[in-house]
């Protein structure tokens, strides 16, 4: 069978990073015993900056045709983030309903976390973001510009379909690991919406085998902090989720190592596989890309294809390769660039296929 993979590095380190992760899948593939058909797309800032628009205005339909969607990052001086961001990656999102945002979050061995080393150690837990509604709504608007009463309203929107179907993706995930959702609230102080999304996920989890416990967000923050080995699924709103993934991302000693899936799990639409970080201006060109947050996204894409063996060796190869600063990006306390780290992951693998 054929895979066909829709392809779009996007800007400054996402075409770095994207050219590790293409070199790693050659090297996997074959042993899938099937094919992988690969669209480049030039759907990026620059495009937008010579022709007005971040992807052409079929874009979704080309999409469409495809079994998923590989995403480098997005965003760049010059062009306003929220251009880049409506302008392709949440038409993207929303279009193929792509409704669960889902970021693993551990902390791997040899990176350098912030936090004491008996507070980090076996950190593990998988954020489930609401990816389609809630607080990223297009209604709202700005009234009275230029006027002394000028103001700008925004409606968040939670439904109740929205809600049940991201609960009880949660709740399956947490059913796969160690049984437990924490969720998300802040019902004390926004007082439509949030008991709302309280009411919907209880009644959703009622006869679920997991544990929910929901925690006001702010104490969440602290505590994601203080203790984050006591987390097993975390399941937030839109908002919420995007805030808590980065701030366990920084737990875990760096955001270029954080990995991320936007999946539809109906299977009806492609699923977006990229890593959580942006295009990083400040270091793009420089080969300094931690390459490694693509990387694991590539083991998430190809365990959503089917391919778990294949995203297992994957995953243990970047594994071997953190464990040695020469193979490890300044980021995360190493002394490699991005091309120094992809050699090093291909040749864990290659030593794998000989091992075996
Ligand atoms: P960023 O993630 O690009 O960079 C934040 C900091 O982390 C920078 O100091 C950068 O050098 C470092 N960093 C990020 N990824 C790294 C990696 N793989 N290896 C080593 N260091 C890494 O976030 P920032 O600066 O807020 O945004 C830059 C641009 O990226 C903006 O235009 C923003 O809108 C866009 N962006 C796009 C995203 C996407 O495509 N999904 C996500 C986040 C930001
Ligand atoms: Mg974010």
């Amino acid at each position: 069978m054929t895979r066909r993979i829709a392809v779009i590095p996007g800007d400054g380190i996402g075409a770095e990073v994207m050219q590790s992760a293409r070199t790693v899948l050659d090297l996997l593939v074959p042993g899938t015993g099937e094919t992988f058909e690969y669209t480049e797309l030039d759907w990026s800032c620059r495009r937008y900056e010579e022709c007005g628009e971040m992807m052409p205005p079929d874009g979704l339909d080309l999409l469409a045709e495809h079994d998923a969607i590989l995403l480098g990052a997005v965003g760049w001086p010059g062009v306003p983030d929220h251009v880049s961001l409506w302008g392709l990656l949440i038409p993207i999102r929303r279009a193929f309903q792509q409704y669960v945002n889902l970021r693993p979050v551990r902390v791997l061995d040899g990176v350098p976390s912030p936090l004491r080393p008996e507070l980090a150690a076996g950190v593990d837990m998988l954020v489930v973001r609401e990816n389609n509604e809630g607080e990223y709504s297009e209604i709202g608007g700005r009234f009275g510009r230029g006027t002394p009463g000028e103001f700008a309203s925004q409606q968040a929107v939670f439904t109740r379909t929205g809600v049940e179907r991201i609960a009880r993706y949660a709740a399956e995930r947490a059913a796969a690991r160690r049984g437990s959702v924490t969720a998300a609230t802040k019902s004390n102080g926004i007082v439509h919406t949030m008991p709302f999304w309280d009411e919907v996920v209880r009644e959703t989890l009622e006869k679920s085998p997991v544990t929910l416990k929901f925690e006001h967000i702010d104490a969440l923050a602290a505590k994601l902090v203080m203790s984050p080995r006591s987390f097993d699924v975390v399941l937030g709103s839109n908002l919420f989720g995007d805030i808590l993934s980065d701030l366990a991302a920084g737990v875990c000693g760096s955001i270029g190592i954080a990995p991320s899936a936007n999946l539809d799990p109906t299977g009806r639409f492609p699923s977006m596989f990229e890593p959580v970080h942006g295009s990083a201006p400040d270091i793009a060109g420089q080969g300094l890309a931690n390459p490694v947050g693509m990387l694991w996204t590539v083991v998430m894409l190809l365990d959503h294809l089917g391919f778990a063996a294949q995203g297992a060796r994957l995953m243990s190869a970047i594994e071997a390769s953190l464990r040695d600063p020469a193979s490890r990006t300044r980021d995360v306390g190493g002394t490699g660039g991005t091309t120094e780290v992809t050699a090093a992951v291909l040749a864990h693998l290659t030593g794998q296929e000989e091992k075996e």
